[in-house]
């Protein structure tokens, strides 16, 4: 007798982005991503434009999945939706049409926390993680370092006590006048630039983090020198840029070293829309030599939001049996 495949359609709705894959038997057919460019005027994500937007955008999205994966919707398994955390509007547009979906084909449906799928975008290529590992999440919306014992048992080891480095890494763009999200345009600066700015580093507990403190000292940098030169911003911007960047890859990197001598644990990875940073990844490599750990980070689109994440996520579950039903909600907050 043959081995039946499991062929999942992942759906992503977290945030701004509308995600849609197609998972067999843990190898992406196909990740599509539809990006929002409503919010750039705005200097960040409006929850309203972001749901309306995943309305408009997550049929041909789900459509296009499913096309370029050669399949019809009549060989999926399962349906595998992100549940939270994020924003409930965003995130009752994909679980509503997961669920609808899940019922016209009568097949089960899986619901997804987005955290433990950008730690587990390291099991959709290899070289993959050997448990237990330490990953670094960092995005949007959250900082952490995790300690991953298996595929569905993660610890949270620390987390940041206020912005994350996502945030740390827009606000202080958008005080030199860049676009949301400011992370990739800082990036892009700052390779032609110096660290020569010092700004505050925070003393935080533990393996915690903060980054309130970097954008107070930032701003209040900026207004001082601003007063004694306006084209302060203009003529300095890509030294702002690299200095701002080198900062919070020191902050986040000195935890995470913390994090492995505590644990013992060497097998490292970073993941989250932050760790498409240039310089964070080229430093944990760095890092890594030195420390004589073995790192990993996930291709650039699994490390942003995408759909593909939710799809390996949602293959280890359904291995498990774990499945939701139609009573499956939405969580703007959902416990790791
Ligand atoms: O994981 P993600 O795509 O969405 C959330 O779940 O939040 O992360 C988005 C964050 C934004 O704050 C964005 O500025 C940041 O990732 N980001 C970057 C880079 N690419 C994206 N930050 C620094 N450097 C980058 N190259
Ligand atoms: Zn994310």
């Amino acid at each position: 007798m043959t081995k039946k495949t499991i062929t999942i359609l992942a759906i992503e709705s977290s945030c701004d982005d509308t995600g849609a894959a197609v998972i067999r038997d843990g190898i992406v057919l196909s990740n599509l991503i539809a990006n929002q460019t409503v919010h750039q005027n705005y200097g960040g994500v409006i929850p309203e434009l972001a749901s309306r937007q995943h309305l408009i955008q997550i049929i041909p999205v789900i459509d296009g999945a499913i096309k370029s994966a050669g399949i019809t919707v009549e060989q999926l398994d399962a349906i595998a939706f992100t549940a939270g955390p994020g924003l409930l509007g965003s995130l009752m547009v994909g679980v509503g049409v997961a669920k609808s979906m899940a019922m016209c084909l009568n097949i089960p449906l899986i619901d997804v926390h987005h955290m433990h799928a950008h730690v587990l975008a390291h099991f959709i290529e290899n070289p993959k993680p050997v448990f237990p590992f330490l990953c670094l999440t960092v995005s949007g919306g959250h900082t952490q370092i995790v300690k991953v014992n298996d595929y569905t048992e993660m610890e949270i080891l620390g987390t940041t006590i206020d912005d994350a480095a996502g945030e740390a890494f827009d606000k202080t763009g958008k005080m030199l006048g860049l676009e949301y999200p400011a992370g990739p345009e800082i990036d892009r600066l700052a390779k032609q630039g110096k660290y020569v700015f010092r700004f505050t580093e925070p003393k935080v507990n533990d393996l915690d983090f903060s980054f309130s403190g970097l954008k107070t000292s930032v701003l209040y940098f900026l207004q001082k020198e601003m007063s004694d030169n306006p084209a302060f911003i203009t003529e300095n911007v890509n030294d702002l840029a690299c200095s701002i960047q080198t900062t919070i890859v020191q902050i986040l990197l000195k935890k995470l070293k913390k994090a492995s001598e505590m644990t013992n644990i060497k097998e490292i990875g970073i993941s989250g829309g932050v760790s498409a940073n240039s310089f964070l990844r080229s430093s944990l490599l760095k890092m890594g030599v030195e420390e004589g750990w073995k790192t990993y980070i996930p291709k650039f689109e699994y490390c942003t939001d995408n759909a593909a994440m939710i799809g390996i996520s949602g293959y280890f579950k359904y291995l498990k049996n774990d499945f939701a039903d139609q009573s499956a909600v939405a969580k703007a907050r959902l416990e790791f």
